[in-house]
């Protein structure tokens, strides 16, 4: 079996650890090691529940370690209104064992991919500060990457701002320069991100189940679906791992995308030139350091929702 080799990071968050969960389970990603980030809340935090998430998946020995704690410019702004006041749905999981690796999430992302012998994928599920910290200071390394597929941004309307999608508005520098870096790039953003959901019943499902991978999930969807009053809820950034794995599920168009990085009212929004070729010409793009980025545009809600069903919960039918 052909193993995608992959380094996550994130910010868990409830959908971060959906993701979690899904990249150290299935069988077709190798999970080299996670890194972390202040995002949905702050750094420390999500190292404890990313290395919590870690446990219920029963994963083998993942090193995990610790990144940025604040945006490159401008200051921390949290979504604990939306991830609870520990980031993770506020289950009262006791805190785990594992050890966080010593090194800087640089530090482990530069030794990850020199070490690895197959192509690595980068899939940030976060603001975007590590990896342009990374770029810039491991630029040789950096030159390694197989592909950058990363949950932000959006080719339509925004959700941290009307403009702007949560990860890049959280640190628009580091996206701009993570756009720019000439790695390819795949984004999954709010086009897609809120189409595969889980509901109430489902999830009573998950909990029922025998494996601790699935009662844990079960109990993430539901504190979600109690604090947001929705149902189903999106199972977010876990889209951008299955879009890596599974591409035939997912619709993807090149268009030239500029990060806006000014401090007015479309700070954070990923500006895709979407315009007829005809409208192209007429008019050259004005947009200034526009990257060509792969922007994912549809998807097959179903399958994407079972791959992670029957991933989480082995029993699943
Ligand atoms: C993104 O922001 C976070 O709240 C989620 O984990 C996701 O990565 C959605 O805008
Ligand atoms: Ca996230």
């Amino acid at each position: 079996m052909n193993k995608t080799s992959m380094i996550l990071d994130v910010d868990t968050g409830v959908d971060d650890a959906f993701a979690v969960l899904f990249a150290a389970l299935h069988p077709e990603i190798k999970l080299l090691g996670i890194t972390c980030v202040d995002g949905n809340t702050n750094v420390d935090q999500v190292v404890a529940n990313t290395l919590k998430t870690l446990d219920a998946a029963g994963a083998g020995d993942i090193p995990v370690a610790r990144g940025a704690m604040r945006p490159l410019l401008g200051k921390s702004q949290y979504a604990e209104y939306v991830h609870g006041a520990d980031g993770m749905g506020d289950l009262g999981m006791a805190p785990s064992k594992r050890k966080i690796d010593p090194r800087s999430a640089v530090e482990l992302l530069r030794d990850l991919i020199e070490e690895s012998k197959e192509p690595v994928t980068i899939v940030p599920l976060a603001p975007l500060t590590n990896i342009a910290l990374f770029l810039r200071v491991f630029p040789e390394t950096a030159k390694k990457i197989h592909r950058i597929v990363l949950m932000g941004g959006s080719a339509s309307a925004g959700n941290a701002t009307a403009a702007a999608e949560f990860n890049i508005w959280h640190d628009p520098e580091a996206a701009a320069i993570v756009f720019q870096s000439g790695v390819p790039i795949t984004m999954y953003g709010l086009d897609v991100f809120m189409r595969p959901g889980i509901t109430r019943g489902e999830a009573t499902r998950l909990k029922n189940a025998t494996e601790p991978s699935a009662q844990f999930a079960g109990a993430l969807v539901e504190a979600f679906i109690e604090r947001l009053h929705v149902s189903p809820i999106t199972l977010g950034d876990f889209g951008a791992v299955a879009s890596v794995i599974h591409p035939e599920l997912f619709t993807t168009e090149m268009f030239d995308v500029v990060v806006d990085t000014s401090w007015g009212p479309a700070r954070g929004q990923t500006i895709c030139d979407r315009r007829d070729a005809f409208l192209k010409e007429l008019e050259p793009l004005d947009l200034v350091d526009a990257a060509k980025v792969r922007v994912t545009l549809d998807l097959d809600v179903e399958a994407v929702r079972q791959l992670w069903l029957k991933t989480i919960d082995k029993g699943w039918v």
